[in-house]
């Protein structure tokens, strides 16, 4: 006989962590592998409008629904000239990308990139080049970007067929500069400083814009906490952000302590925040500091079987090469699921996040050359949560069954988060339940509202004839949503029974009591 685990959730309408920051819900277009050629970008692909987007690849971006896109990396930003990738086509210079070891052609810069975010519907986030290059090309940069016209780098814009400004908002100053393998590595004073007077500069060009400085590369590097503190006493009145990079996969058989991924991702950004707080009161500082999760996903780094993936990355100098193209099955879903409620109980102190990346590279959308586009298993939880987390997140009050994990102590089998759109008149609960054998039973009690009904409730979890490791391919998309027909609606409580190792979306239409 299965057992199954038993979990109950109390919602109240008091109780609320805050506005769902729509930038939670954002993705990551880097100049590595195909993300952007033959990813976003294939003038020739039968899909591709006039400016070489592809079609089918803009449809399935506007069904994900991310938010905010950050661009151009990544590691790739750090040896990146902005000027190369502007101005006539024909004209740009053919370029080594030492970071990716690839050849970059530049024919997608930032002019093509903005009119890709607006055909998107999504906000740019825009990383400056603080590895090899630092103050002044930042200043231009934002002047080229920013500045209505008038001036030398407003004019050279307008002439590249952008008279009104691109009005970016958000930026970030480099990336990964604690790693040693970024080109322009830096110590945290190094950083700190540097970040402080490019950030000063940026800001003297436009004040509008907002600011994110770069944190540490993984909650496991060495420098870990002593960079953020270092960084922060630096510049910590000229940034609105501080950053955050996860990446997390199975290892060594260890799918327990992989679907509680999320209790490090819970970890790692209070330890951050604790950090950034220290600071803020040591150096009486007004403002709280906020934080930019601004590269996290599944990312099988280790390979399934050992190798590292980014020992196979210099091979030899070619265009585009196809790098970590991971295929995800419903355990890389059920934990992206997870890795979303992170953020969103979190979502008092990170107002970004971004998964890395879009297509291609670590991602939800994948395509073939000259062929055809789709979903992998973890483009569901990204989907359904950007397009149904709205208004308010509530605060849940959770007690579940448990299960022992070897790296992270005791995990729950049931996570949650939920939020409450008054505006929709609708609570929604996103669960995962990490029984990889037994369903779930789940009880939710709701304090302060009305429950009247039970509106979309999907399920995702292994197809019939898969396990938890099929993964979609072209043409064959076996692992998405599905009906979840057992969500039931008593004397205004509610009971959700969740089938073995699976990810769901439970709307509840209430009217506040
Ligand atoms: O997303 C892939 C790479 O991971 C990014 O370029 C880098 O910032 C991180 O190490």
């Amino acid at each position: 006989m299965t057992v199954s685990a038993a979990a109950r959730i109390v919602l109240d309408r008091d109780f609320t962590i805050g506005e769902v920051p729509r930038r939670l819900f954002g993705s990551f277009v880097e100049h590595m592998g195909r993300c952007v050629y033959t990813g976003v970008y294939e003038p020739g692909h039968p899909t591709a409008d006039a400016r070489g987007f592809r079609g089918d690849v803009l449809e399935l971006v506007r069904e994900l629904g991310p938010t905010v896109v950050r661009y151009p990396g990544g590691n790739f930003v750090s040896g990146y000239a902005w000027e190369d990738g502007i101005g006539p086509v024909a004209d740009r210079p053919r370029r080594l990308d030492a970071a990716w070891h690839s050849v970059e052609t530049n024919a997608f810069g930032l002019h093509e990139f903005m009119d890709w975010a607006h055909a998107a519907g999504v906000e740019p986030m825009y990383a400056v080049n603080l590895g090899t290059r630092g103050v002044d090309d930042a200043r231009r940069l934002v002047e080229y970007a920013n500045h209505p016209g008038g001036t030398a780098l407003s004019d050279l814009r307008a002439a590249n067929g952008a008279p009104d400004p691109f009005g970016i908002r958000l930026w970030c100053l480099g990336n990964e500069l604690d790693g040693p393998w970024q080109l322009g590595a830096r110590t945290a004073a190094e950083y700190g400083r540097i970040a402080n007077e490019t950030a000063k500069a940026m800001r003297m060009v436009d004040d509008a814009i907002e600011l994110v400085a770069v944190g540490s590369s993984g909650s496991g590097m060495p420098t870990f906490g002593d960079w953020e503190r270092v960084v922060l006493e630096h510049c910590y009145d000229e940034v609105d952000y501080l950053s955050l990079h996860a990446y997390h996969q199975e290892e060594d058989g260890d799918v327990g302590s992989f679907l509680a991924t999320a209790l490090d991702m819970d970890a790692f950004i209070e330890s951050v925040a604790a950090i950034a707080d220290g600071v803020r009161a040591r150096g009486r500082h007004a403002k709280r500091m906020m934080l930019s999760f601004d590269e996290w996903n599944v990312w099988y780094r280790l390979g399934r079987d050992g190798p590292d993936q980014l020992d196979r990355v210099s091979e030899s100098w070619r265009e585009h090469p196809a790098l970590i193209e991971d295929r995800y099955g419903v355990t890389d879903a059920v934990v992206v699921g997870t890795m979303l409620n992170s953020l969103l109980r979190h979502s008092d102190r990170v107002r970004i996040a971004n998964q890395a990346q879009l297509v291609n590279v670590i991602a939800p959308i994948r395509t073939d050359e000259g062929g055809a586009a789709w979903r992998q298993s973890i483009f569901w939880p990204f989907a359904r949560m950007a397009a149904h987390a709205r208004g308010r997140v509530l605060r849940a009050s959770v007690a579940s069954d448990r299960y022992a994990t070897a790296r992270f102590g005791d995990a729950d089998l049931v996570d949650v988060a939920a939020t409450w759109s008054e505006e929709d008149g609708c609570v929604t609960l996103f669960l995962a339940n990490r029984g990889l054998d037994e369903g779930a039973d789940v009880d939710v009690v709701l304090r302060g509202f009305d429950a009247v009904g039970v509106g979309l409730a999907e399920v995702l979890d292994a197809p019939e004839g898969g396990d938890r490791s099929t993964a979609n391919d072209a043409g064959a998309e076996r692992v998405g949503m599905r009906r979840l027909d057992a969500v039931d609606l008593a004397d205004g409580a509610v009971r959700v029974r969740l089938p073995a190792l699976s990810w769901a979306i439970v709307g509840i239409a209430v009217l506040s009591a």
